[in-house]
């Protein structure tokens, strides 16, 4: 990363961490709650997302996590509570407005369009705002302007990043589900996220795959972007995540990293302690 001149700099002694630390969060959840009929899917939840980090979100099935990541996407309206971005607020706001404050996410079932090339797929992932509409560009392929040749030379950099650019004019719906989980991340690249949410994207994905995924999101983060994600697999978690909030029922337990949770009693009996990831 770099910094402008004046910016200020780490003194002597004190590290980046606690640089960032100063800084406000890139993301501030505070008191969030929603409920569907009887069933309160989260409570009270409260966390922040730093600058820069992977922020883990761990618990067990039904814990709420995916609610979060839809509450804050809004996917989800939340009942109560306020998630603010960069200092605005955006709980309640519609998908598309949050989208485009730059919170981009992925979802627990990978979710591609089937009859679009691979190519295509990253197309139009591409934020709409930053130009004419892709989707138009797609219905008149021979017209892609100027714009569209910026945003085909991101995708193919894209592409190259991931190793995949054999697969690009393969179908999406001939992929494997770990090339499909990929192909989401790619997409979800394109708009350039600077908050990019991300739902098991390892889930289900064979593991020399998901190890290369990880190298990916943390190439990302040394990029300086920033991520919140949901992961049951703990050893991935460990390598990728710092911080972790760990929820259960609907709440936060805890938040620290993986060394400091696994001395926490309380999570250890709720989490960890059956084997964590299931
Ligand atoms: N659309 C919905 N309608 C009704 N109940 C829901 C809905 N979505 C989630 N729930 C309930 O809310 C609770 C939290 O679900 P959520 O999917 O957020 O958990 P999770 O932590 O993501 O679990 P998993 O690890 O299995 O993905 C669960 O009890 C779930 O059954
Ligand atoms: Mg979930």
């Amino acid at each position: 990363m770099t910094t402008s001149p004046g910016a200020s700099h780490p003194a002597a002694g004190e590290t980046a961490l606690a640089g960032s630390q100063a800084r406000p969060p890139l993301l501030r959840v505070e008191g969030l709650a929603c409920h569907f009929g009887g069933v309160l899917a989260v409570q009270d939840a409260t966390f922040d997302v730093r600058h820069g980090t992977i922020t883990g979100l761990i618990g067990p099935n039904g814990a709420g996590k995916s609610t979060v990541i839809n509450l804050i996407s809004g996917s989800t309206r939340p009942g109560q509570g306020s998630v603010r971005f960069n200092g605005d607020e955006i709980a309640g706001q519609r998908p598309h407005e949050i989208a485009h404050r730059g919170i981009v996410r992925t979802f627990q079932q990978a979710n591609v369009f089937g009859g679009l090339t691979v190519l295509e797929n990253l197309l139009v992932g591409a934020a709409p705002w930053r130009g004419e509409r892709v989707s138009a560009a797609l219905g008149r392929k021979q017209a892609w302007s100027a714009t569209q040749s910026g945003l085909l030379d991101q995708a193919w950099d894209i592409l190259r990043r991931f190793g995949l650019e054999g697969i690009a004019n393969d179908y999406a719906r001939a992929l494997s589900g770990g090339q499909r989980r990929l192909v989401e991340l790619m997409r979800a690249l394109m708009a350039q996220p600077a908050l990019l949410l991300l739902d098991e994207p390892m889930a289900g994905v064979h593991p020399a795959l998901a190890a290369s995924i990880a190298d990916r999101l943390l190439e990302m983060r040394d990029a300086g972007m920033t991520m919140l994600m949901v992961e049951h697999e703990l050893r991935l978690v460990e390598k990728l995540c710092d911080p972790v909030v760990v929820m259960a029922r609907g709440t936060v337990l805890a938040e620290g990293s993986m060394a400091e949770l696994q001395s926490n009693q309380e999570v250890v009996d709720a989490y960890l302690g059956g084997g964590g990831g299931g």
